[in-house]
């Protein structure tokens, strides 16, 4: 007989108990090195390949300063284009690559067990030298791999809840994480990693952002299969987690 009234726990209070660690949970936990998913994406066919420039950031760099200043900006002019060297500068300061060890690179945010999850996608509106579209970020060869072209401001802003913010952007960051590159190592667990890692790196992204007069505003509220389907990602291997719009800040703008 099914139990009536005693209702299910619902899901995040599941979700927070499952992932628990706890000693019995833990035992007899091993790894197996030689299945580790590769902590780089690459796209076999992109449409092409565009090299970034170095990263030469300029403007405001005292990190106190950037603190007391960084504000969620959702007023831009919308029609600049941006720099690409401070479109790299912004990649830069989210996943770039500073240091190696063994074989695993390290980057500019943390990542739980420098395992790297989350994959950097751009809408990029308008950018000095490159054509609008759909791009993929690789950190390791420092380029933007073109996914698809044209013109995504609507299906994207539709997506994010009529969020108008992303058809004004010159620029929209998408981050996916590819699950299996925690799983690997944290199972269950990896799940609260992904949101936890997008969370640096964001914070990376707005400060970055804050530092070169660029407006940002981090963006949670998304129908997650719209953007799934738009971004060619499946939902449950490779999903969408996060967002942010990149955008000239309007001078009208109080806070
Ligand atoms: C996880 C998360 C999701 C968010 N989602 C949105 C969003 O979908 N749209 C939006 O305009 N702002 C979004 N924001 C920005 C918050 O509204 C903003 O951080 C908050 O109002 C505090 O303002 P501040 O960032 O200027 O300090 C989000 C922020 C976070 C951290």
């Amino acid at each position: 007989m099914p139990k009536k009234n005693i209702p299910e726990p619902e899901i995040g209070k599941r979700f927070q108990n499952e992932t628990k660690y706890t000693p019995e949970s833990l035992a007899g936990h091993t790894l197996n090195f030689a299945s580790i998913p590769p902590a780089f994406k690459e796209y076999s066919n992109p449409l092409l390949r565009v090299s970034l420039p170095e990263p030469k950031a300029k403007g405001e760099t005292n990190i106190w300063k950037l603190f007391l200043k960084r504000r969620s900006r959702r007023d831009y002019i919308a029609d600049r284009p941006l720099r690409l060297n401070d479109l790299s500068a912004l990649l830069w300061a989210t996943q770039g690559l500073t240091a190696q060890f063994g074989d695993t690179f390290f980057r500019t945010a943390p990542s739980a067990g420098a395992l790297y999850p989350v994959e950097t996608y751009l809408y990029v509106r308008t950018v000095d030298g490159l054509e609008e579209g759909i791009y993929h970020f690789r950190p390791g060869d420092y380029d933007l791999e073109l996914l698809k072209r044209g013109d995504f401001a609507v299906q994207l802003a539709e997506a994010a809840l009529q969020q108008s913010v992303i058809a004004r952007a010159q620029v929209t960051f998408i981050w996916s994480a590819i699950i299996a590159r925690g799983q690997w190592k944290y199972n269950q667990r990896a799940y609260r990693y992904v949101y936890i890692d997008a969370g640096h790196i964001a914070q990376n992204l707005y400060l970055a952002g804050e530092g070169l007069g660029l407006g940002i505003c981090a963006v949670g509220a998304f129908y997650d299969d719209d953007i799934n389907r738009i971004m060619g990602f499946d939902g449950e291997d490779e999903t969408v987690i996060y967002m942010a719009t990149v955008g000239f800040r309007s001078p009208d703008q109080t806070i």
